[in-house]
């Protein structure tokens, strides 16, 4: 095999997932949800490793990774900085249109650090809940409660009685984080509304690269939760499109030999697909980019400042990629203030 080939087939399967090989040869559904699990450590090292070559900046994420052994290719590190800064964008311009009097519920959202990030910016929404397994929850509660950086900022803005933290979940004025598996709608629910999830809110919520790893049926459930519980609200995805041909074949076959398969992946076959997904689970406006797109359309002064980072030999490779993971997202708006209007 030719090394583009071989780098491309490495490439197919590192961004989606990777993590560890499961000990249990059948895939029971304990073993499914690590391989699932496990998915949060290969987007939070990309992450760490993109932010310490200078794709961004997070001064948060090193105190949830370690350093990644290995560098990763270029065409990764550009891939997540897309990712990155298209969700960012998109999620700066609800916080503008709402003038921060919002919640953000980030779904699956691993050991993200959006909080952090939005203190520091002052645009900290009124609360921002992040979501994930009980065990991904233990390890982020393990690491805010043992570093000062990141404790630090969430007793800056919490008031009135003393905070609550546990083994599985986080609760302070302006942050919670909550322990809930995203199929089990009603339990997860009872928890955020415990925390003081306030449907009458606009309502932000965030699922970047989580939807694909469960059946159909059940994100539809969850899009349809979503959208009958916050009549203000808008919903952001990250996850794979254009899964039909021969790259996203091999994105699912290299993922399948993690154990992890991609119960999802009938809503990406299109664009057309992710937004039919979402106007026919009661969003009343939706659309999807590929990120191709949204790479140019992002602003270009950062994006010739990072393109100097690395040299990038396999520009066609960067293209595939691009073209195999979109940003789609949907809007409700009772309160008309404009969201259907959000945009690249
Ligand atoms: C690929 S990681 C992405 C993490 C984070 N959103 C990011 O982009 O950095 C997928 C995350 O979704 C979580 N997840 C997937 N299915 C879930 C479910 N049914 N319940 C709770 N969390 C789930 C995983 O545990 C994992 O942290």
């Amino acid at each position: 095999m030719a090394l583009s080939a071989v780098r491309r087939q490495q490439t197919a399967g590192s961004v989606v997932a990777g993590g560890k090989m499961s000990r249990a040869a059948e895939q029971d559904s304990d073993t499914a949800d690590e391989a699932v699990r496990a998915t949060c450590d290969d987007a939070s090292i990309c992450k760490r490793f993109a932010v310490s070559v200078g794709y961004w900046k997070d001064p948060y994420i090193q105190y949830f990774v370690r350093q990644a052994r290995e560098r990763k290719a270029p065409e990764i590190n550009r891939g997540y900085y897309a990712r990155v800064q298209g969700v960012n964008q998109l999620l700066h311009a609800f916080l503008k249109r709402t003038e921060c009097n919002c919640q953000i519920i980030n779904l699956g959202a691993g050991l993200d650090t959006a909080f952090w990030r939005l203190k520091d910016e002052n645009i900290l929404p009124k609360k921002y809940f992040d979501v994930d397994f009980p065990a991904i929850v233990a390890r982020k509660l393990y690491n805010i409660k043992s570093r000062s950086p990141l404790s630090k900022p969430i007793m800056e803005c919490h008031t009135g009685e003393s905070l609550l933290i546990d083994a599985h979940s986080l609760d302070s004025s302006r942050y919670s984080i909550i322990g809930a598996d995203l199929r089990s709608l009603k339990d997860m629910e009872e928890k955020l509304k415990k925390f003081g999830m306030d449907p009458h809110l606009p309502t932000l919520l965030v699922a970047e690269c989580v939807l694909v790893y469960m059946t159909t049926e059940q994100s539809a459930g969850l899009l349809r939760w979503a959208s009958s519980t916050f009549p203000t609200a808008m919903f952001i995805t990250y996850e794979q499109v254009n899964m039909a041909d021969r790259f996203g074949q091999i994105m699912i076959e290299n993922l399948h030999r993690r154990q992890c398969n991609l119960l999802g992946v009938a809503a990406c076959q299109s664009l057309q697909s992710q937004t039919e997904r979402l106007l026919s689970n009661g969003w009343e406006a939706a659309d999807a980019w590929d990120m191709m797109k949204v790479y140019s359309s992002l602003p270009q002064d950062d994006v010739a400042r990072m393109e100097k980072l690395e040299f990038l030999d396999e520009k066609e490779l960067l293209e595939q990629l691009l073209l195999h993971y979109c940003i789609s997202w949907a809007t409700k708006d009772s309160q008309k203030l404009g969201l259907a209007e959000i945009t690249f």
